[in-house]
């Protein structure tokens, strides 16, 4: 049953977050960073405007330690993808928590996930679970060059924290070089960049199949074509596209078929649970070959959580709702800006998931980002740019939504002619984040 919650006013008042802020004073000589993920931290909202902890959700909606409510775009970045609190997958966690949560056995719960994802992901002959995204990025690397008995690998995207991808990034310090020497990556829809990089050592190449970028002249049917000419496999990283985009995800939206897939987020709506999908001959390195076992891998009230979630999803059809209000929002975010004259802002993506950018030729992309949240807060909206849609929101959040960003549009073309952006901030504005959408960490092999 879908979580809503109707007549809902929202406030038109910057909110009090007093009781954020003093968490944070806390947590700042204790927690390095404050956060466990950045884009949930301190640094992607405005300091001193947006709330910085959160107490509870319900439907698309959240509320923070002070008590005020908001309608949220992140979902968690990502993982709950049919709304806080959803009857049927709290009903499910609650009945496994009456008899356990992690046992000294196998759970059958494993068996009878693993069969459901066989009949929704299509490469999924073979299956295995973890706990984080980076878990599985890592487990499918190290299987493929097990497998091709090589060593090189050519990503696209975000993977993950583990070695062998953050050595790409600008934070790779406490990697060896040997390590770092490995990993190279490549364009998104440039084939020339992915033939430039490949060579007889590349075991495998991985990448988001899409974010904010449609592929263009086929670009994932190429790289499927490069990868098996070149005897290297194909991974997926299916975190974002998973359950999202398609209940099968990118594989069975764009018809391209991966040797292994990884998935995480959106599979059991907040649930702590990741999932390495692939082909029979691949994943069988996994019996006695290569070591991928983690002593949460087979927790149960993730597990159940996951079933009911995709039996949910599919019922519901929800990528189907999910694209539909994300394409109402992009497009009547594109129309304001339109009617307002802003060329500098837009909102970009597939209808799985949107963003909206701005450029830099009238301002400061940051501050001009940090001014749009900081009204959109004003107005009971937790957003940092990006559109998650979950089967909890609804047309009149977005109704809403719609007439809170024309507002906050004005508020910002008012201050771009007068050249007011950083005047108007009333805190500090939101760094970069570190885990790029497009424009991705590029370390290419030549
Ligand atoms: C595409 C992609 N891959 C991998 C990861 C890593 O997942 P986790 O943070 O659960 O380790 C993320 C996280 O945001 C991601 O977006």
């Amino acid at each position: 049953m879908k979580t809503t919650l109707e007549n809902v006013t929202f406030r038109v008042s910057y909110p009090d977050i007093s009781r954020s802020d003093e968490y944070y004073c806390r947590a700042e000589n204790l927690i390095p960073g404050a956060t466990q993920t950045l884009a949930k931290g301190p640094t992607q909202y405005v300091c001193g405007v947006a709330p910085k902890y959160l107490e509870r959700g319900f439907g698309s909606h959240v509320w923070d330690v002070d008590g005020n409510r908001f309608i949220d775009y992140s979902m968690a970045v990502g993982p709950v993808s049919l709304g806080y609190c959803y009857q049927e997958v709290d009903s499910a966690i609650r009945q496994q928590l009456l008899k356990g949560i992690s046992f000294s056995l196998m759970h059958p719960l494993e068996v009878e996930l693993a069969e459901l994802l066989r009949t929704t992901i299509p490469n999924a002959e073979m299956v295995r679970y973890s706990k984080t995204g980076a878990d599985v990025t890592s487990a499918a690397v190290r299987l493929a060059r097990a497998y091709t008995n090589r060593n090189k690998v050519l990503c696209c995207g975000y993977h993950g924290w583990h070695d062998w991808y953050v050595s790409v990034t600008t934070r790779n310090q406490g990697i060896p070089e040997e390590v770092r020497s490995l990993t190279h990556t490549f364009e998104y829809n440039n084939i020339d960049s992915l033939y430039r990089a490949l060579d007889e050592d590349t075991a495998c190449v991985i990448l988001e199949p899409v974010t904010f970028q449609a592929p263009e002249n086929g670009f994932l049917d190429r790289v499927r074509h490069a990868c098996t000419e070149n005897g290297t496999l194909l991974i997926f990283d299916e975190m974002w596209t998973g359950f999202r985009m398609a209940i099968g995800g990118a594989q069975e939206y764009f018809h391209v078929d991966a040797d292994l897939a990884t998935f995480s987020k959106a599979v059991a709506n907040g649930m702590p649970l990741s999932i390495l999908t692939g082909k029979k001959d691949v994943m069988k390195l996994c019996d006695q070959d290569i070591f991928f076992y983690t002593t949460f891998g087979g927790e149960t009230l993730s597990l159940t959580a996951a079933v009911a979630t995709i039996k949910e999803l599919r019922r519901r059809n929800v990528p189907a709702h999910i694209a539909r209000l994300s394409g109402q929002l992009r497009d009547g975010y594109n129309e304001i800006a339109r009617n307002l004259g802003m060329h500098y802002t837009r909102c970009i993506g597939l209808d799985y998931r949107t963003m909206v950018v701005f450029d830099s030729d009238c301002g400061n992309q940051l501050e001009m980002k940090s001014l749009v949240q900081q009204e959109l807060i004003k107005h009971g909206i937790l957003w940092n740019g990006f559109h998650n849609i979950s089967y909890s929101h609804t047309d009149e959040d977005i109704k809403y939504t719609l007439a809170a960003y024309e507002e906050a549009l004005q508020t910002l073309r008012e201050a771009v002619l007068h050249n007011r952006v950083t005047e108007m901030l009333r805190g500090t504005p939101v760094q970069p984040p570190f885990r790029k959408s497009t424009g991705f960490h590029t370390k290419p092999a030549l």
